[in-house]
């Protein structure tokens, strides 16, 4: 692989470890924990691993002398994060402390790759590769579902004959549900096999009182914050252009708001405000159109709207119309197959209620199409490929004619459209991330040391420089709560939407009636990997100020 020179300078980078990892450490037992919610339920289905106590590791002044290699497997599942070879690396070194002669497996491509026995051993001369970089093709990742016992079953095969005596599934929240589930079945079986769980995410949706964030959303709002703040200064210099920018991260809006309180654009939409104040696509459209023409009426016919990804979800009848035609593909998948594309928009209008079909046939034609591509293996749309962008640029194009045609807007209105996802996922992750990840993977070493099983590895105290930074487990089982799933209800770890009284939306909703009229652009710039430590070691604003309120 021919390096760039960031690359070369970037391998010798040593990331920080909390200090307590960087010693012996013993394993402080806190209290027996409780699920979030359906406690009865959680702990009827995780007989073995509901109830287990907090782990934090303190420096051990007595440390056992010498301790026999294990072997242990990796799995990356989901989508690329930055900061995952640098979990593997921290596990690597962590897990060579315990002793030079344990292994580590990678199983390649995600889950797919655990159950179909397809792994590699991962050496220092493979590990050395891929220190502080960005993806996750050391090993590669996928979206298998890991869920039924012929998976866990046929996977334990492969454990057994590498002698694996762990697992760390990195993943987001449904990975490290199964990941849960995984090490339930594992105990109840004396598989012997312990099951860890890393939280990733560029989302930021894997959060909650003892996960203060799931790595890589750091560095992906860095780095479309940098490209925003470049639009923004290109939007200010030529003052002719509205952009409409989308953002990554599924259904949580935490990117769109992240990126917004590092940028100042002059909207920026919040999925769970819409949905909160049952707002329609009109009422959205109407209050873009309203700041477009009020910054118009001081001449300026330029500016930046935000938009999450998973909006089109959110809007309470756009929710009801894709769950009608979720149920109605589905049942009907093989017949639709068959219509030409041509009729396709047509077969779908005729079969829908009479209100959905007229939200259906509202619709542009292109995002329309979109809503009836195939789903995700989860059954969800995929809401990276609607261009809700183009949608809200045409339609508020629509209503500034109108306007203009009632004398209440006089201006010009040109938009540009981008959509920042893939441009995130696989930077190379920022210092932050750099050392959370490395942290997070060393922490997964002492778990397995401390033989847990059923544990999500956690590093706290993350606004604080990393050698600060506390380490330890959270049973898993505590993050969970019952939820409908293809129709049925199933046990999962709580995703966190963003909250409208949380701290990072409240210091967003203070200054945005500002931002939207004035032009208070910020620039953020390039993520910076060498340099004074304000510039280099900032963690994210949403953990600064969700910090800051605690
Ligand atoms: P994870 O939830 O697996 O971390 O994936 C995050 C994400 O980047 C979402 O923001 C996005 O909607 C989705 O993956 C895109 O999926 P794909 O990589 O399969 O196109």
């Amino acid at each position: 692989m021919k390096k760039s020179a960031l690359q070369k300078a970037r391998a010798a980078y040593q990331p920080k470890l909390p200090v307590v990892l960087t010693g012996a450490v013993k394993a402080v037992e806190g209290k027996p924990t409780h699920s979030v919610a359906d406690q009865d339920d959680i702990k009827a289905l995780f007989p073995n691993t509901y109830g287990l106590p907090e782990i934090q590791f303190e420096k051990d002044p007595n440390p056992a002398k010498g301790s026999t290699p294990i072997n242990v497997g990796v799995i990356l599942s989901g989508g690329q994060a930055p900061g995952g070879h640098n979990v593997i690396s921290g596990l690597f070194d962590g897990i060579k402390k315990i002793n030079r002669d344990s292994r580590l497996y990678g199983f390649l491509m995600g889950p797919g790759g655990f159950v179909d026995h397809k792994y590699v051993e991962l050496t220092s001369e493979i590990i050395d590769q891929f220190r502080n970089t960005g993806g996750f093709d050391i090993i590669g990742s996928g979206r298998t579902k890991l869920e039924t016992k012929a998976q866990f079953d046929k996977g334990l095969e492969i454990l057994k004959q590498l002698d694996i005596k762990a697992l760390i599934i990195i993943g987001g929240d449904d990975s490290n549900t199964n990941a849960c589930v995984l090490a339930e079945y594992y105990k109840q079986i004396n598989a012997g096999v312990q099951v860890i769980g890393c939280p990733k995410t560029i989302d930021g949706d894997l959060k909650n009182e003892v996960i203060e964030t799931s790595f890589g959303f750091d560095t992906a709002t860095k780095v479309y914050s940098e490209v925003i703040g470049n639009i923004q200064r290109d939007c200010n210099s030529a003052k002719k252009y509205w952009h409409f920018i989308k953002l990554m991260g599924r259904s949580a809006s935490h990117i769109a708001l992240e990126c917004a309180l590092q940028c100042q654009p002059n909207v920026c939409i919040i999925s769970e405000e819409v949905e909160a104040k049952k707002q329609t696509l009109n009422d959205i459209v109407n209050s873009i159109a309203d700041i477009v023409a009020a910054r118009a009426a001081n001449g300026n016919n330029y500016g930046t709207v935000l938009i999450p990804e998973g909006l089109i979800e959110f809007i309470p009848a756009m929710k009801v119309l894709i769950a009608e035609l979720n149920d109605l593909l589905a049942a009907n998948a093989a017949e639709f197959a068959t219509i030409e594309p041509n009729n396709r928009l047509s077969w779908v209008a005729d079969r829908l209620s009479a209100e959905n079909a007229g939200i259906f046939t509202s619709l542009p034609d292109g995002v329309a199409n979109q809503l009836c591509l195939d789903r995700d293996p989860h059954g969800n749309v995929q809401v990276s490929l609607i261009e809700t962008e183009k949608l809200l640029g045409h339609m508020v194009a629509r209503r500034l004619d109108q306007m203009k045609s009632e004398g209440r807007y006089v201006g010009k209105f040109a938009a540009q459209f981008h959509f920042f996802g893939y441009e995130g996922r696989c930077a190379d992750p920022s210092n932050f991330d750099a050392d959370y990840c490395y942290a997070l993977g060393f922490n997964a070493s002492c778990l397995i040391r401390a033989g847990v099983t059923g544990y999500m590895s956690s590093v706290r105290n993350l606004t604080k420089p990393s050698v600060q930074w506390i380490a330890g487990g959270i049973p898993i089982t505590m993050m969970m709560n019952m939820e409908r799933r293809h129709g049925a209800m199933k046990p999962v770890i709580q995703k966190a939407l963003v909250t409208l009284d949380g701290a990072a939306f409240t210091k967003f909703a203070e200054q945005r009636d500002s931002w939207a009229i004035n032009t208070e652009f910020v620039y953020p710039g390039p993520i910076q990997y060498f340099g004074p430590a304000e510039v280099c070691d900032q963690c994210s604003m949403t953990l600064k100020y969700e910090h800051a309120a605690k």
